[in-house]
């Protein structure tokens, strides 16, 4: 049965996801008449707060996190806004919490991004409190545990209490604009889907770089490393939008149907096919950065990057290396996905001594929402030395394409689904299995051999065994 909520519970309603990402996106929502006219927000945290206490919270947040233009909103916002302090640790509270959220008439859209010992209790809570009924649906942060076991402890203290098609496992990825744009460039355009397999594509590369360091995540990180924090969600759910068949409709059961197949095809990794590094001090824009070590205040044997040559073993994708690169302390915040295909079998130019450059296709996620594709041109002239071709960009740049269009950071699109009750969106457990199932195979074997983090200067593009990585099969990363 699917509804539209009129009441929101945001679970960590005073943490940093709340104060930089939820509030804002939920105003912005707010502003634009996205949201239900009724709709209430309940926040809920440890801290000591009443309504009065959490408005003044969120207007403070709201003052820095939200663009100028939409801060006229911001009193009407503050409206919706109630809150409840709740210990977590014990279901105990739940009951106090239920009366602040009052009747669930309408629906009741719950937002978690707890830390995972809170895990059990909440859901067992809100289970005992009547806020998991029918009319209730949950929306789960990462870290939804840290490998394929605890992950399915917690999906099944879940799925104990809400069925999978009341529940959402955020990735905010997947809310990107640009993200969803590749289902668009895929499946609504005739020309790349024929080229789309291993006859004519080389390699693929997804690189997502960051210039952060740890930003004081030093108790969550430190367990997790780029691998679980990056590959496991985000750049998988990359790969598989990439990767997948086309769906025959564009809803959540049948991109998901596709993404989970290409997810349980990958390979398991073979020894030399992964590189992991851990940054040193170094510089970012001139800035001096200390290392990841010093940063954490001990020696850890954690990585903050990681390249991974994967394959995925189906008819498509047979022979394709997809090379995966994700790092913290690099030199730019990029993340984009290179299709690299293959050269011309034949060029009628090589005897008057031109060379071709097989195409690229490049799809900028961030900073720059943009897809481009180089193209061979011929450069004017009358060519009595010969012709010479020269590779030209067609570019998509896609915020001049769409000018108008407002921007929309990530959760205000997947806080609306939630709202409203749209999966497609979502990461669905049997996919969330096959990313861990993948991700653990890798832990494994660098458990095995004792593969430790390589060196590398923050501010550089990762250790050097990551560009021989990629070298070993011809390319080079496109940095
Ligand atoms: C989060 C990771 O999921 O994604 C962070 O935990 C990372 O370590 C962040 O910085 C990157 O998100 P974005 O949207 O800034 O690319």
């Amino acid at each position: 049965m699917n509804f539209i909520a009129d009441k929101l519970l945001l679970f960590g309603a005073t943490g940093d996801l709340a104060q930089r990402m939820l509030l804002p996106s939920l105003c912005a929502l707010h502003a634009d008449g996205l949201v239900h006219q009724d709709l209430v927000i309940i926040g809920t945290a440890r801290s000591e707060l009443d309504d009065a206490g959490y408005r003044a919270f969120a207007a403070e947040a709201l003052a820095r996190f939200l663009p100028e233009d939409r801060k006229a909103a911001v009193p009407a916002f503050l409206d919706r806004l109630r809150y409840q302090t709740l210990d977590a640790s014990s279901s105990d509270g739940f009951g106090v919490l239920a009366e602040k959220v009052g009747p669930i008439t309408d629906g009741l859209a719950i937002f978690l991004s707890t830390a995972p010992s809170l895990f059990e209790t909440t859901i067992a809570g809100l289970h005992q409190a009547g806020l998991a009924g029918d009319k209730c649906r949950i929306g789960l942060e990462k870290p939804l545990g840290s490998d394929l076991a605890t992950s399915r402890l917690i999906n099944d203290a879940v799925a104990s209490v809400f069925p999978e098609s009341r529940t959402f496992r955020i990735d905010h990825y997947l809310g990107k604009e640009t993200v969803q744009n590749l289902l668009a460039l895929r499946f609504a355009n005739v020309l790349f889907e024929p080229l789309w397999n291993s006859t004519h594509i080389n390699h693929v590369q997804i690189t997502v770089a960051e210039t952060v360091g740890l930003e004081g995540r030093v108790g969550f990180y430190d367990q997790a490393g780029a691998l679980r924090d990056m590959v496991q969600n985000h750049m998988l759910q990359l790969l598989a939008l990439v990767a997948m068949e086309p769906p025959a409709k564009f809803n959540a059961t049948a991109v998901r149907d596709e993404k989970v197949k290409v997810l349980r095809s990958l390979r398991p990794l073979g020894s030399g096919d992964s590189v992991t590094g851990q940054y040193r001090a170094g510089a970012i824009d001139g800035v001096a950065v200390p290392g990841y070590d010093q940063e954490l205040g001990h020696p850890s044997d954690t990585e903050t990057f990681v390249a991974i040559k994967a394959h995925i073993d189906n008819w498509r994708w047979k022979g394709v290396p997809f090379f995966l690169r994700t790092g913290k302390r690099l030199p730019e915040r990029t993340t984009e996905i290179i299709i690299q295909f293959n050269p011309v079998p034949h060029s009628i130019f090589a005897a008057e001594g031109a060379k071709t450059s097989p195409n690229r296709l490049i799809i900028g996620i961030q900073p720059d929402e943009n897809i481009g594709l180089t193209v061979m041109a011929k450069v004017p002239g009358l060519d009595r030395g010969g012709i010479r071709l020269r590779e030209v960009p067609l570019d998509i740049n896609m915020p001049n394409a769409f000018a108008a269009a407002v921007k929309r950071i990530a959760y205000e699109r997947l806080l609306l689904d939630l709202i409203e009750g749209d999966q497609t969106l979502f990461v669905r457990r049997d996919e969330v299995e096959a990313q861990w199932d993948w991700v653990d195979a890798i832990r494994a074997g660098w458990a095995e051999h004792g593969l430790t983090p390589k060196p590398y200067t923050a501010g550089s593009w990762g250790p050097s065994a990551a560009v021989a990585l990629a070298e070993r099969h011809g390319v080079s990363w496109h940095d």
